[in-house]
C-alpha cells in the first residue's frame, strides 16, 4: 500500500516531501510553523495578510500605531480615498517578516510567502509590487498568489532579478481560470512553477460561490490535469481542501498530483498562529458548527465557525489603522454596510453589521474563526486531557502522520504526563 513517503515533489535538482503547508493569515501559518515544516523537508507557507501588523506583533515595530496617528483626523470620515499605505514602510515590515523566517530556516525543506490579491490596500497595483518585490529581495524561496486571479501580478516584477530564480505559484479553483492565467501571461514567457489546484472544502476565502458543495476536488483536478497535458505544458499541479489523512493524500499523489496542500490539521498545533482557547474552538467544533457565508467584504464566500465572535459585530471600520481591504478608491463593503446601520440607528449604542464585517480588524484580533469543512474532525487526531480539553499537536506530529499513514488511520499523539 503506498503511502505519501513514497512520492517526491521535484523542482528542478531539489527534492521534496510533497506536503505543503497552506498560507494562513494574519500570521496563522506562523514563521515556526513554516520553519518546521521546512526542517521536516515540505514546504511552509507564511503570509503577508496585514504584514504591518505581523512586524508590530513580532518585532516590535509600531507602523499600525503611527498609520492611525497620520490619519486620525480621517477616523469620523466614511470617505477613506485619502488613507493610503506608506510604500517604504510596507517594503520594511515585508523584510523584516520573510526575512528574519529565512534566515532562521533549517534543513531542506522551503518557505513561500502567500499573498492575497484581494488586499488591494487603496492602492492595489503598487502595493501588490511592493509586497512581491520585498519578499523576493528579502530571500524568500517562492510566492504564491492567491485569493483573485493575479492576471497582472507577474508582470509586476517582471523586471526583478530573482523573477526567473525564485519559485512563483498560483491558486486556481478551475480549469477554466488557470487557462485564464496562462493565456494573459503568454508575453512573459514565464510559466508558474506550481499550480495550487483548490478544491471547495478549503479554508479562508473560496474560489467558489455559496453551491460550493456542488463540486469536487478530484474532478477539478482531473481536468486541470487533463487541460495541462492538451497544452502540454508540464507544471507541477498541487491538490488542496479537504485532504484530512495520508490515505487522502496518497489518492491525489496517484491521481497525478505533484504534492498536496493542507492547513486545517495544522490549526491546532502548538506551532500554529491562533491562541489556545481558540484551538480549543476548532478542535470541539461539530459539523453544523461550520458554514460558508458572504460577511467578508471581499466579495468572496468564507468558510469559518458559526461561533466566530466577528460574525454580527458593528464596530466602527478601522482603516485608518489597517485598510487592507480598501479598493482603488478607497472603499469597502464593510463600510457602506456600517454607514447604513449608522443611519437606520442614529442613537444606538452598539450596533449589529449582519452582512459584511471588518475583516481586517476581526482577523487582527482572532475573532474570525475561519477553517476547513474538515474542522469537525480534528477531535479525532488527539487525545482528551483530563480537564476535558484537547491536547495541542506538534507540528511534526502532523506532518510525519500524513507522510507515513496508510489506510486511513490517523496516530495518535504520545501521551503526556498531562492525558495520562
Ligand atoms: C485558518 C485558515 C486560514 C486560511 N487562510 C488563507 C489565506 O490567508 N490565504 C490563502 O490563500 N488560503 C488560506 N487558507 C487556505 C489554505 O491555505 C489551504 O489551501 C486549504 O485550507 C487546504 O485545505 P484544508 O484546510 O482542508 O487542509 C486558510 C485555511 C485555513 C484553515
Amino acid at each position: 500500500m503506498k503511502r505519501v513517503e513514497d512520492f517526491r515533489l521535484h523542482f528542478g535538482k531539489q527534492e521534496l516531501v510533497p506536503i505543503v503547508i497552506g498560507g494562513m493569515g494574519v500570521d496563522i501559518s506562523t514563521a515556526e510553523l513554516a520553519l518546521e515544516v521546512a526542517r521536516l523537508g515540505g514546504i511552509g507557507h507564511i503570509s503577508d495578510a496585514m504584514v504591518q501588523t505581523v512586524s508590530d506583533t513580532r518585532f516590535d515595530t509600531k507602523f499600525v500605531s503611527a498609520k492611525l496617528k497620520q490619519y486620525k483626523h480621517n477616523v469620523a470620515s466614511s470617505d477613506k480615498s485619502s488613507v493610503q499605505f506608506c510604500l517604504p514602510t510596507l517594503e520594511e515590515a515585508t523584510r523584516n517578516h520573510v526575512g528574519r523566517t529565512m534566515e532562521a530556516k533549517k534543513g531542506s525543506g522551503m518557505i513561500f510567502i502567500n499573498c492575497m490579491e484581494k488586499l488591494t490596500m487603496n492602492a492595489p497595483r503598487d502595493t501588490l509590487r511592493m509586497r512581491l518585490t520585498a519578499a523576493l529581495d528579502a530571500g524568500i524561496d517562492g510566492i504564491t498568489l492567491s485569493a483573485g486571479l493575479h492576471l497582472g501580478s507577474f508582470a509586476l516584477i517582471e523586471d526583478h532579478p530573482r523573477f526567473r530564480d525564485a519559485k512563483l505559484g498560483i491558486i486556481v479553483s478551475s480549469a477554466r481560470a488557470l487557462a485564464m492565467f496562462l493565456r494573459k501571461n503568454t508575453r512573459l514567457n514565464r510559466l508558474p512553477d506550481y499550480i495550487v489546484v483548490e478544491g471547495p472544502l478549503a479554508g479562508g476565502h473560496l474560489g467558489f460561490g455559496l453551491d460550493w458543495a456542488k463540486y469536487d476536488l478530484a474532478t477539478i483536478m482531473a481536468e486541470v490535469l487533463a487541460y495541462l497535458k492538451s497544452e502540454h505544458i508540464d507544471i507541477p499541479v498541487i491538490a488542496a481542501g479537504g485532504i484530512f489523512t495520508g490515505s487522502d493524500a496518497t489518492a491525489f499523489l496517484e491521481q497525478g498530483a505533484a504534492a498536496v496542500q493542507v492547513a486545517t490539521r495544522f490549526t491546532v498545533t502548538v506551532e500554529c498562529g491562533l491562541p489556545d482557547k481558540i484551538k480549543q474552538e476548532y478542535f470541539k467544533a461539530s459539523e453544523d458548527d461550520i458554514e460558508v457565508n458572504t460577511i467578508s467584504p471581499t466579495g468572496y464566500p468564507m468558510r469559518m465557525l458559526k461561533g466566530s465572535p466577528g460574525i454580527g459585530s458593528g464596530i466602527r471600520p478601522n482603516c485608518e489603522a489597517y485598510g487592507y481591504l480598501l479598493d482603488a478608491n478607497g472603499n469597502c463593503a464593510y463600510i457602506d454596510a456600517w454607514n447604513r446601520e449608522v443611519a437606520l440607528h442614529p442613537t444606538a449604542k452598539k450596533l449589529s453589521v449582519k452582512d459584511k464585517t471588518c475583516l481586517c480588524t476581526h482577523m487582527r484580533n482572532f475573532d474570525i474563526w475561519t477553517c476547513g469543512q474538515t474542522t469537525y474532525r480534528l477531535k479525532d487526531t488527539t487525545r482528551t486531557l483530563p480537564d476535558g480539553s484537547y491536547q495541542v499537536l506538534s507540528a511534526e506530529h502532523v506532518f510525519h502522520d500524513y507522510q507515513f499513514s496508510t489506510g486511513q488511520k490517523i496516530a495518535l499523539p504520545a501521551l503526556t504526563a498531562m492525558s495520562a
